[in-house]
């Protein structure tokens, strides 16, 4: 059986993988960023998952404005990386995992989660710079990737609850998957940033700061934030903070916060990091709980669509 161990959120600010690009990473300005990042590839090379699931925005590469879906899930087997106006950033082709990715499409989708399904796409830096922060700059990606593509830059934004709940839909489908795969969610952007407008600039470090807590203690707290808190709190683009709730959905209730990392500003964005582990079965080889016995959640959600179609048929 598959399962989730772990989720990292991490910031993707485009000028972080400008600075890879360009060997700047040894400078005092951005020698500050990475090195916050440096435990994190450790981690991450430890975990060794076999499958990662990146959930980000595209920023209009893949996607112009003419269809822009909510939730776009990448089927593909490779994901080119795109030209965002000065040529594709020279990191490796991401390959997918078709099998696992048109399994959480089928699961996800009957789970009444409607995403669009994805046979062609580029990605942008909102995939790559997480990518390299966690896995550095190998010939090579360490393991496959399934993209979800999510819409917030094109309003309305899916809800913070939506977000989350989704999350939690991704984790059944993965936990109904039959192959022995240990899979890492990320969710990304953010933290507080705006780019245009009187505000641009704007930082504000007590509310990432108060979201990183929340995201291991209180989630469901941070579910009820409103589209309007998120822009007026935390800038323009802050609302990316919602795709960290879909990492966060797909891990247990109760995990270890395994290592945070904050930082302002890179270009003119707060930059936020967190990594968080189930509890169990995170550990390479270990059996999930979750694998001896069906997940409740999916039981009492059938018993109660059950119920639902049988008041709306008149029998109960
Ligand atoms: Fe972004």
């Amino acid at each position: 059986m598959a399962r989730i161990i772990a989720g990292v959120a991490s910031s993707h600010v485009p000028a972080i993988g400008a600075a890879i690009d360009n060997k700047q990473t040894e400078e005092p300005y951005w020698k500050r960023v990475f090195s916050g990042f440096e435990k994190s590839k450790e981690w991450m090379a430890n975990a060794k998952p076999d499958v990662a699931i990146v959930v980000y925005n595209d920023h209009a590469s893949a996607f112009s404005v003419e269809i822009v879906p909510t939730f776009a899930l990448g089927c593909a087997a490779e994901f080119p990386p795109a030209d965002e106006g000065w040529g594709p950033r020279p990191v490796p082709v991401v390959q997918g995992h078709p099998e696992l990715a048109a399994h959480i499409a089928q699961s996800v989708i009957l789970d009444e989660f409607d995403l669009t399904i994805v046979n062609k796409m580029e990605v942008d830096h909102g995939l790559t710079v997480p990518m390299n922060l966690l896995f550095g700059s190998p010939k090579q990606w360490p393991c496959p990737v399934i993209p979800l593509a999510v819409n917030v830059v094109l309003y309305p934004p899916p809800t913070a609850h939506r977000c989350y709940m989704l999350g939690k839909a991704i984790r059944r489908a993965v936990e109904s998957y039959p192959q022995d795969l240990r899979v890492v969610i990320f969710g990304t952007g953010g933290m507080s940033h705006q780019i245009s407008g009187p505000r641009a600039g704007l930082i504000n470090s007590k509310f990432d700061k108060a979201f990183l807590d929340n995201l291991t203690k209180d989630p469901k707290k941070l579910t009820r934030i409103p589209h309007l808190e998120f822009m007026r709190e935390a800038g323009a683009e802050g609302i990316e903070m919602v795709m960290w709730l879909i990492m966060r959905g797909a891990l247990d209730d109760d995990i270890e916060e395994i290592y945070r990392f904050y930082t302002v500003p890179a270009s003119n964005t707060a930059v936020g990091h967190i990594i968080l582990e189930n509890k169990r079965g995170a550990a390479k080889g270990k059996k999930s709980a979750a694998g001896k016995k069906p997940v409740a959640g999916k039981h009492k959600r059938a018993a109660a669509r059950a119920n639902h179609r049988n008041v709306r048929r008149g029998k109960r």
